[in-house]
């Protein structure tokens, strides 16, 4: 059933488990990452970027079918908007059911940054919806890897402590759209922040990390995973190999079925890495 973020990422906290989140492009997405934690029987959060919704031209259609297929989900789904750097996309997105937004003004400096997360903390509180912010830039969205950043721990705490933010994404060595998953973890500072900061943590550009260190994170202290490229090269992959196979294929369904059911199995594995298994 749809469940809230918050409920999910609260559970697993307190568990000391990981909870996968997955971002969502086209239906076929939320279909794998849904049929992945069936299979792993683990609560999921689907995740819709601002990127995806501009990709679209509009976050409606992709958010209501990803609502739609959470509701007949036999375990925990959530979803949830990823990387929004527009207060009207979260609006919007509140407006549709959405129970939780990621919103994103890390690329601000410090007082810019906590000055529009605390403004928009309040209204989405307001209106029942839980809310993850940035603090510590996670580089490579442009592309480009740049692990550099590092999340200051008492400066993650004065900032939740300033914002009430639910949930704090940290600069911990990860960076965006890694197609190499050999990201080198700085994992004396997740065990710093976590022990300085009160709310769940969020490591982005989880796909540069390797399976091993997936499970270390979480053990050191990241709650929620946020992992987006390495799905989609998973999903491209399956693609590429079905058009290869059979050149006079022509029917989608042929093509994106086998890279729906591969998705589905790597997310369930992913799962059962991160140790997300009964944390609903
Ligand atoms: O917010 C989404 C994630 O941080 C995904 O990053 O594409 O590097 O896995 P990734
Ligand atoms: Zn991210």
């Amino acid at each position: 059933p749809l469940t809230g973020t918050g409920a999910i990422v609260a559970t697993a906290a307190r568990a000391g488990h990981g909870v996968g989140a997955f971002n969502v492009i086209q239906l076929e997405h939320a279909q794998a990452i849904i049929a992945g934690a069936e299979q792993a029987g683990a609560p999921v959060v689907l995740q819709i970027s601002e990127n995806a919704a501009r990709y679209h031209g509009a976050l409606a259609p992709i958010a209501k079918a990803s609502l739609a297929e959470a509701e007949r989900a036999t375990v925990a789904v959530s979803v949830h908007l990823d990387h929004a750097t527009s207060t009207e996309l979260v609006r919007e997105a509140v407006d549709l059911g959405f129970g939780s937004v990621m919103f994103d003004a890390s690329a601000k400096d410090y007082e810019d940054n906590l000055a529009a997360t605390a403004d928009v903390v309040a209204r989405c509180h307001a209106a029942g919806c839980w809310v993850e912010a940035e603090l510590g830039e996670v580089g490579g969205k442009d592309g480009v890897h740049a692990p550099g950043a590092r999340t200051d721990p008492a400066e993650a705490a004065a900032f939740v402590a300033a914002t009430g933010v639910d949930a704090l994404a940290v600069a911990v060595g990860t960076s965006h759209a890694m197609l190499t998953r050999d990201a080198s973890l700085d994992f004396d500072l997740i065990a710093a922040l976590r022990a300085a900061v009160p709310v769940p943590l969020v490591l982005h550009g989880s796909s540069g990390v390797a399976d091993e260190d997936l499970t270390a994170a979480v053990q050191h202290g990241m709650t929620k995973v946020n992992i987006a490229t390495h799905l989609n090269h998973v999903f491209t992959t399956a693609v590429r190999d079905a058009l290869t196979a059979d050149m006079r294929l022509v029917d989608t369904r042929r093509y994106l079925g086998p890279a729906r059911a591969a998705t589905a199995e790597e997310v369930a594995r992913l799962l059962r890495i991160l140790n997300a298994l009964n944390a609903s």
